[in-house]
């Protein structure tokens, strides 16, 4: 078994998670220009590498962001275990701003990002029915509790391209289709993890209502920035918390994240 190295993607709020000896550090990709740099450091011995999704200063869009170079640069760092934390708005009642949901399905109706790192010349079709590691979440959900945080197990993200907010008419075709909370950022990046064989969880933070609710109005970035900063004590307390209690050894994922290429590859073998 492999030693864990903890990785994280998320925004604005958690740059400074406590860590020892913490440095940033720039790693190429062949797969262009990563979001930015990556802070890697220790808690409690666990290697933790952090990668900020839109960049430091938020620079890139959800469409802009070059999903591949950050997985790939990931992989590089030697991570094998991923936490996604992720704006999201709710598509249901029983998700107020401020719950995090560990979401262990998705929809993606993004369009216009690189999606897989296989196309000409080697051919692979992951297996990508559980997308989530259950083990992760399990973690992750420990550390809920402990820290006392509103949260929610299980439903389904809504990934849509935006950068505009959905239409009325979406948000309540996308309820009607049983999501639980929408968002512009997990794909591809849960499907380029699976691709690496990096065992991936999200943790959704729920910001807003979307538009459906008839009690709140549009979406309204300025309060989406108000939730997420007084969510990052928690955010940050969280990653702390699943950090020390992560299994120093990674745990194999029943999901079969870690061993995803083992059947995936179509193209034969240069002989
Ligand atoms: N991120 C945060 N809130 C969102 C929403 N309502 N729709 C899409 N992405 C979001």
């Amino acid at each position: 078994m492999a030693a864990s190295v903890l990785g994280i993607i998320g925004g604005s709020g958690i740059y400074d998670i406590p860590m020892d000896n913490a440095r940033w550090e720039e790693i190429a990709s062949p797969w262009g220009q990563p979001s930015d740099a990556v802070r890697r450091g220790e808690i409690d011995g666990l290697s933790v590498v952090f990668m900020p999704r839109h960049g430091r200063g938020h620079v890139y869009s959800p469409s802009s962001i070059n999903y591949r170079a950050n997985i790939d640069v990931l992989k590089r760092a030697g991570v094998t275990d991923l936490y996604s934390l992720s704006a999201v708005g709710s598509l249901h009642g029983d998700l107020p701003p401020g719950t995090f949901v560990l979401v262990d399905q998705f929809i993606d109706r993004t369009f216009a990002r690189e999606k897989s790192f296989f196309g000409t010349g080697c051919v692979a079709h992951v297996a990508f029915s559980h997308p989530v590691s259950p083990v992760l979440q399990d973690i992750a959900e420990a550390a809920l509790k402990a820290e006392g945080i509103a949260h929610a197990r299980g439903g389904t993200y809504m990934v849509m391209e935006g950068p505009q907010f959905s239409t009325l008419a979406e948000s309540q075709l996308y309820r009607s289709w049983g999501a639980r909370v929408i968002g512009m950022t997990n794909m591809p990046e849960a499907k380029l993890a699976r691709e690496a064989e990096i065992s991936y969880c999200t943790i959704a933070m729920v910001t807003d209502y979307d538009c459906w609710h008839e009690d709140h109005g549009s979406v309204d970035v300025a309060k989406v920035i108000e939730v997420l900063k007084a969510n990052s004590g928690n955010a940050t307390r969280l990653v702390s918390r699943i950090a020390k209690s992560f299994p120093r050894q990674h745990p194999p994922c029943p999901a079969g994240s870690d061993r995803a290429l083992d059947f995936a590859i179509m193209t034969a073998p240069d002989e």
